[in-house]
């Protein structure tokens, strides 16, 4: 699928992972939305990825809610026209032993994570239907979506779900042209996964990636724009992992 054009959403988009796809899109020439709970750091996103002519814009969402999700779709169209691409991105974790784990930060993780990902789709699959000459949907997934990680419960649950929930998608609107499939990074740099804030931990999470070093968030951006072109892929979960998966 040719990007130039296209318009793209992508939530959790003012920072990591998420700001990389929405830069790696518009490099493409699409007009990008970047969707984000964080309003200052949206905000910025937009100002630094806005150079030239490039169509972007922030849009404040919070995923957890269906509501907000609705409205942010429908700010889309309403300044773009319509939907062609939705990355749910945005994405939390809790560490801590499952035995002292409150049920509010374990639906919290449920609630951004997997419901933002049932939200996410419903509405920009609704306009595409809509529009009716297809889409993609892109979801971040992760290595613990396939993978256990003691003190991830929760985060495990979501990615996990999350992987099926692509395939169930993929299976649903193969016939109208919206592919679905998602990207399952290994441990990638940004704001919570570094050497300063992990300290000796750090070393211990690149030990456990065969390649010998963490990924960087244009390294994900580059699957996360492979899985949009390529329109044999669906129901796909690509891992970009350096090995850790092998
Ligand atoms: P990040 O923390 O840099 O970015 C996440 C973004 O999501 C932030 O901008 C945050 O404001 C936003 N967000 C959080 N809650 C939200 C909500 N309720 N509504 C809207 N936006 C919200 O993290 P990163 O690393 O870029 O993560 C992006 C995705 O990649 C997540 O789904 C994460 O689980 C996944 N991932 C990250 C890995 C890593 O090592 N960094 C590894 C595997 C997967």
């Amino acid at each position: 699928m040719e990007l130039t054009g296209k318009t793209a959403i992508v939530t959790g988009g003012a920072s990591g992972i998420g700001l990389a796809t929405a830069k790696a899109f518009l490099e493409k020439g699409a007009k990008v939305v970047i969707a984000d709970f964080n309003e200052e750091g949206g905000k910025q996103a937009e100002q630094q990825l806005k150079q030239g002519d490039a169509e972007v814009v922030f849009v404040k969402v919070d995923v957890a809610s269906e509501e907000s999700v609705e409205q942010l779709v429908a700010a889309t169209v309403e300044r773009y026209g319509r939907v062609d691409i939705m990355v749910n991105n945005a994405g939390v974790g809790v560490l801590g032993v499952t035995h002292e784990l409150t049920y509010e930060d374990y639906h919290k993780v449920i609630s951004i994570n997997q419901d933002g990902v049932f939200f996410g789709a419903k509405h920009a699959i609704k306009n595409m239907l809509e529009n009716g000459d297809g889409g993609v949907i892109i979801n971040t997934s992760s290595i613990l979506g396939t993978v256990g990680e003691g003190g991830a419960f929760a985060y495990n649950a979501t990615k996990g779900a999350v992987n099926l929930m692509t395939k169930s998608l993929a299976l649903q609107y193969a016939e109208h042209n919206i592919r679905v499939n998602a990207v399952a990074p290994g441990y990638v740099e940004s704001g919570m996964v570094s050497k300063e804030a992990l300290g000796d931990f750090y070393d211990a999470l690149v030990a456990k990636h065969p390649v010998g070093r963490l990924g960087q968030p244009d390294e994900i951006a580059h699957a996360i724009v492979f899985l949009v072109e390529n329109e044999f892929v669906t129901g796909s979960t690509l891992m970009v992992d350096g090995g850790y998966t092998a």
